[in-house]
């Protein structure tokens, strides 16, 4: 367990994409087509055509566009794979997949997400890479919780180079490998950073 405060400040951009409110219901659909078991019959008793997404579990909306700005499917009991649909939920601002069973890879269109400010996908399955995205271009990023999966890789040179919020960012008990960069020093807002049980090597030099 690594621990850094650092203060420095920089300037924070968002972009803003309008898109049909049906988008976010054919994410969701495909959200629930790529779920194998869904062990206690959440989606299939909840996420039904017939009533509004801002309804179905686990899914809240925001009040005056209708939009889905949460998801919470925290300790479903999902298991299946995450599809790349959920990079068309364009107001998304929290995502938490937490202690389920995803398997596959956290699919790169999560970088699309720019308003999304904390992502917990800890105690599942995911391999592969970290999107590189998600931890070098996030806006308005500021929680990431990946811990306890299997994904393996290397952290981008250039984290943090525009992820200006990020304030946790908790990647332990999984095969990351390699050096830490250099750049974490970027991450200029960095209250806790959790890399252990990896196989990262190097040390924090402040450059
Ligand atoms: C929606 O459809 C399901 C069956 O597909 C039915 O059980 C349920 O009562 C319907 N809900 C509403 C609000 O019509
Ligand atoms: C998701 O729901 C769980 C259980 O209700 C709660 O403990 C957790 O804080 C929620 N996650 C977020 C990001 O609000
Ligand atoms: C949503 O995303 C998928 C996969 O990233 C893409 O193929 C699809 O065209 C998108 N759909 C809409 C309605 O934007
Ligand atoms: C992520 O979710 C787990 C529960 O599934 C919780 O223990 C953990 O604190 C959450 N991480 C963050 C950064 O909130
Ligand atoms: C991950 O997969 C292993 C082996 O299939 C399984 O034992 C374990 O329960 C899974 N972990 C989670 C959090 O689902
Ligand atoms: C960073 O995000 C912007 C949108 O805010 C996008 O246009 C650009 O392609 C992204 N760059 C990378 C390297 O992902
Ligand atoms: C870490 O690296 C060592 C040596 O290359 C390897 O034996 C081990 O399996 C790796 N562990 C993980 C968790 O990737």
């Amino acid at each position: 367990m690594l621990l850094i405060t650092l203060n420095i400040f920089f300037t924070l951009t968002s972009s803003s994409t309008l898109t049909d409110f049906s988008t976010d219901q054919d994410a969701l659909l495909a959200f629930k087509n790529a779920i194998i078991v869904d062990t206690n019959g959440v989606l299939s008793n909840s996420w039904l055509t017939n009533t509004s997404i801002c309804d179905w579990n686990g899914v809240s909306c925001g009040i005056k566009h209708h939009r889905v700005t949460a998801l919470n499917l925290s300790n479903f009991a999902l298991h299946g794979k995450l599809t790349p649909h959920l990079g068309n939920l364009t107001f998304l601002q929290s995502l938490d997949i937490s202690s389920n069973n995803f398997i596959g890879a956290l699919p790169a269109e999560l970088s699309k997400l720019r308003r999304l400010k904390q992502v917990n996908a800890t105690s599942n399955n995911f391999t592969g890479e970290i999107p590189r995205g998600i931890l070098t271009n996030m806006s308005l990023l500021e929680d990431i919780d990946l811990g306890f999966n299997q994904l393996s890789g290397e952290l981008p040179s250039d984290i943090c180079n525009n992820a200006p919020k990020l304030k946790r960012l908790f990647l332990s008990v999984n095969q990351i490998y390699g050096n830490i960069p250099r750049n974490i020093y970027k991450c200029s807002k960095m209250e806790e950073l959790y890399l252990s049980r990896n196989n990262l090597t190097g040390m924090f030099i402040n450059s």
